[in-house]
């Protein structure tokens, strides 16, 4: 695991294998955010960067040698534009960390004076140092030891970090090393030592007590379903949150079989499981004042002849029950009754997270996340505690005239609408209606960022992405007692 720490020393001098410098686009030219670099390099630097192709654009690398002029042997500028915010300061510094894999230490000369800059910076480095090697005969190994040239603190930043990195390392797991009964044995143990309370319930713990939905859901499977409680309460706490996450730890569709190409990155399905769950541990190492409650709904989604076939008709823990029109829509069946389950604990919020819908997708693309609620406050703060964190999200609206689609000829509810159109909105009022009235509730769909197909950007890497965990973070931060 890499490390970082603060230093206020000289980044012309300070002895390290490579200094990262920050460079704003001016009028007359770059500008490096290093006190005295372009000095040291007789006033040339700039421009050798500018005739390199280096424009400083947002996220723009190059490496150049330093022949001495400095201590460090390696340079790596990164591009900031015209200005920066903390999420800019975050990307550039994961760009940065992640091209230097391979290097031992490195040292970050970005902006990290003001108000949470340094953290930024070190948690941007953190992030963009993670690496998956689990099943690598090889592999280069991330930058061990970060150096962030300012003044402040790293220690909310390591934390964050780490978490993020454990649900990145969940989600990348194949899903033969990642069973329901595995993540929950994980769970117990990663959380118990951070100082959660941590319970499971078995299959037949979870039939007996009536989760009609997370043992549907969980019957096709030789690995069956488990709903797993963590809890964190301080003494000083004034309000109590509750997170429920999907866990699928693997989405085939079950009989409703999906495509191939739809399946090979299914593995990603109980990223919601697993941003609660790294919240959770991040919440108790961070002490914060507040209670918070963390369930992690967890099931694999396969055909068999034991699995719950289409027109099927479940038992909700709410007590409503479900006709399954579509077996492949099982994350609102997990949800629905992890949701009744956490309104038990009467907590003053409950936010649901997961890789629910394709529309998700359609709508908003791989980077945000759909955000809806019963309370139009509660969603515009989820967006904007989404937004500090620099993870994308967007409100969306829960309209009444789809709900009259999910009535079933034979059930309470159908899980399927019979229009794809709005289809992320229509798995949000399914879900709505596990809510008891006059409790706050949220739900995020971020089918799309948990995980990258695509090319690794700024802290982001390939596969994996953690997104959604520091949000529930800064929404317990936002929650907690001065
Ligand atoms: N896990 C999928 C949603 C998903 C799709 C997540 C792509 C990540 C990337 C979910 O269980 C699912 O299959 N949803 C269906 C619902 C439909 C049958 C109503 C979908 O979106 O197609
Ligand atoms: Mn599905
Ligand atoms: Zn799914």
């Amino acid at each position: 695991m890499t490390t970082v720490r603060l230093n206020s020393a000289d980044p012309v001098s300070y002895d390290t294998d490579a200094l990262i410098v920050g460079f704003h686009v001016a009028p007359d030219g770059l500008t490096p955010t290093a006190e005295g670099l372009d000095a040291a390099f007789g006033g040339k630097l700039a421009n050798s960067l500018t005739s390199v192709g280096f424009s400083g654009k947002p996220g723009e690398l190059a490496k150049v040698p330093t022949f001495g002029a400095i201590a460090a042997p390696l340079l790596v500028a990164v591009g900031l534009g015209e200005s920066h915010d903390l999420e800019g300061l975050r990307r550039a510094a994961g760009a940065a960390v992640r091209a230097l894999a391979g290097t031992q230490r490195a040292a970050v000369a970005l902006p990290a004076s003001a108000d949470g800059e340094a953290e930024a910076v070190s948690l941007g480095a953190l992030l963009g140092a993670y690496s998956f090697g689990k099943y690598r005969s090889e592999d280069k190994a991330p930058v061990a030891e970060l150096t962030v040239l300012g003044e402040g603190s790293a220690d909310r930043a390591a934390v964050l970090a780490e978490s993020v990195a454990l649900v990145r390392d969940l989600v990348n797991t194949a899903p033969s090393d990642l069973w329901p009964g595995k993540f929950a044995e994980i769970a117990e143990q990663t959380g118990t030592k951070a100082g959660l309370t941590v319970e499971v319930l078995d299959e037949k713990q979870l039939k007996d007590a009536g989760y009609g939905g997370i043992v549907g859901v969980g019957q096709g499977s030789v690995n069956p379903p488990r709903l797993v409680r963590l809890s964190y309460s301080h003494p000083e706490a004034a309000k109590t949150l509750a997170f429920v996450g999907k866990g699928i730890t693997f989405d085939s569709g079950g009989l409703s079989l999906k495509p191939s190409a739809s399946m090979d990155w299914m593995k990603s399905d109980m990223g919601g499981a697993g941003a609660v769950f790294g919240a959770l541990v991040a919440i108790a190492k961070l002490g914060l004042k507040v209670n918070a409650i963390g369930y992690l709904c967890l099931a694999e989604n396969m055909p068999s002849g034991t699995a719950q076939r289409p027109s099927d008709v479940l038992h909700s823990y709410s007590g409503k029950t479900v006709e399954v029109l579509d077996t492949d829509a099982e994350g609102r069946l997990v949800l629905m009754d992890g949701i009744a389950r956490a309104a038990e604990d009467n907590p003053d919020l409950i936010v649901d997270i997961a890789t629910l819908t394709g529309a998700q997708i359609v709508a908003l693309g791989w980077r945000t996340a759909g955000v809806m609620s019963n309370d139009d406050d509660v969603r515009d703060l989820v967006v904007e505690v989404a937004g500090e964190q620099g993870e994308g999200a967007w409100g969306m609206p829960l309209p009444e005239e789809l709900r009259k689609g999910l009535d079933s000829p034979v059930a309470d509810l159908a899980n399927l609408h019979p229009e794809r159109w709005g289809g992320m909105l229509t798995a949000g009022i399914f879900l709505r209606e596990f809510v008891p009235d006059g409790v706050k509730w949220a739900h995020i769909d971020m089918a799309g960022p948990a995980f990258n197909k695509g090319e690794p950007h700024g802290y982001t890497p390939k596969g994996g992405t953690g997104a959604i965990t520091r949000t529930l973070i800064g929404l317990a931060e936002r929650h907690a007692s001065a």
